[in-house]
């Protein structure tokens, strides 16, 4: 079963989560005064755009028409009913998935590339910098500066340019200028720490450029919840009051904040973060203000953390790889509004091939965490007797990440 949205009823405003959070958030710090910063501290790095959306305690902002020109590209992406998975596993809970893997680069990150790139030509901007683990958010950013006719340079995790070629054509067929990272190590595998501190440092050294990052910010977050904002309606469509259960997986938390955001405010909803427990960021990390970045160059952030220089092993899930994790899901997490949990890789493959067999879908190894998480909640599900209504999101498709199934399929994945 596939509930599609109405072309016209692509949302034309984001959720804004600060206003809703149930505790107050504490402000990022200046990484030298260790004060609270100002817009101007960041305006080196981002537009005033962006700036004004991190702090902004408006409930609803509005989604200009030239970014839902680009989104509906591909947007509002398809609902599914996993009936076929529901029937596998003979429970009693009703599956739903947010298909984001439709999207042109395969995954949610475009809905916050393209209007990080809008609002950074906005302002006369025409070059940005970033980075990425196993390619995704540079495939997006790359894709959306195309659009938009700017230069995007990527500091790409040097083991992933190395053993992953094929998202670094993807962002070179868009436009983008890849190089492995760190920068000044050529011996050195990287980490996405190491990338950002290289994609900072260039921006900064520039007056045409800007640096743009894929997840953890709350600009990031908010562009991200059109994901949960249409799930909410395509939900209402196929006759469903409201999810009793919302999950995600997590790396620096912007699909999981997608989707989860905007069923925040209603108590009745579980929500629920997966994420891998070789980099266990939400269930074993420190919640304390650290830097986002492995140089200390970023603005201090109140967060769970694993310290800025923990080097997680390099399980396939990249994406899902980082020290820290998104402020604002930190602070759900501290304050008991959300669960999370941490799966070793092997059981989330096993999850993704189960998946992959009962929709026909092959998961991002990413999505591997979060319908590991889904089926252990229709598994309990069943063991109560309940109709549980699950709804996630599904982040991405696995076909640039056929060498992950290839080493799980011939027992080469080391399953940490
Ligand atoms: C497919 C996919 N899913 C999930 C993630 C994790 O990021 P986030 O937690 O910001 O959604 C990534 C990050 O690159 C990704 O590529």
């Amino acid at each position: 079963m596939r509930i599609h949205l109405p072309a016209e009823q692509i949302p034309t405003a984001w959720f804004n989560a600060l206003p809703a959070m149930p505790v107050e958030m504490a402000p990022p710090l200046h990484p030298g005064t260790r004060e609270p910063i100002g817009p101007d501290d960041l305006a080196p790095l981002f537009p005033m755009g962006l700036i004004a959306q991190e702090v902004s305690t408006e409930p609803w902002i509005e989604i200009p028409g030239e970014v839902l020109d680009i989104l509906r590209l591909w947007r509002p992406t398809p609902l599914v009913r996993a009936e076929r998975l529901e029937r596998a596993l003979g429970t009693p809970a009703r599956i739903y998935f947010k298909d984001e893997s439709v999207s042109p680069a395969g995954s949610h990150k475009p809905n916050t590339a393209v209007p990080q790139a809008f609002y950074n030509k906005a302002e006369g901007i025409n070059r940005l910098t970033t980075e990425t683990g196993a390619g995704q958010w540079g495939t997006a950013l790359s894709f959306a500066c195309t659009q938009y006719d700017m230069d995007v340079k990527v500091y790409m995790v040097r083991a992933s340019y190395e053993q992953k070629p094929y998202r670094k054509i993807l962002m070179e067929t868009w436009g983008g200028e890849v190089v492995p990272s760190p920068v000044d190590d050529p011996g050195h595998p990287g980490s996405l720490g190491l990338a950002i501190s290289d994609a900072v440092r260039d921006a900064v050294s520039r007056d045409d450029t800007h640096y743009a990052l894929g997840s953890v910010l709350n600009h990031v977050l908010l562009h991200q919840t059109v994901i949960g904002l249409e799930a909410q309606e395509q939900l209402a469509l196929a006759g469903e009051r409201t999810p009793d259960v919302v999950v995600g997986c997590c790396g620096g938390g912007s699909n999981l904040g997608g989707i989860a955001l905007p069923f925040m405010p209603d108590p009745s909803v579980r929500l629920v973060a997966a994420e891998p427990a070789s980099c266990p960021t939400l269930t074993q990390g420190k919640f304390d203000y650290d830097f986002g970045d492995t140089a200390g160059m970023t603005p201090l952030m109140q967060m769970y953390t694993l310290g800025r220089e923990f080097v997680p092993p390099s399980i396939h899930a990249g994406g899902l790889r980082y020290h820290g994790d998104s402020p604002i899901i930190s602070a759900l997490v501290h304050c008991g509004r959300m669960e999370a949990v941490a799966y070793p890789q092997g059981k989330t493959f096993e999850a993704a091939v189960q998946f992959a067999n009962a929709e026909g879908k092959l998961p991002a190894p990413e999505a591997g965490h979060v319908i590991r998480a889904v089926i252990d909640e229709a598994l309990a599900a069943k063991e109560l007797g309940e109709e549980r209504v699950i709804l996630f999101s599904y982040c991405g498709h696995g076909f640039l990440d056929l060498a992950a199934y290839d080493d799980y399929l011939n027992g080469r994945l080391v399953d940490a």
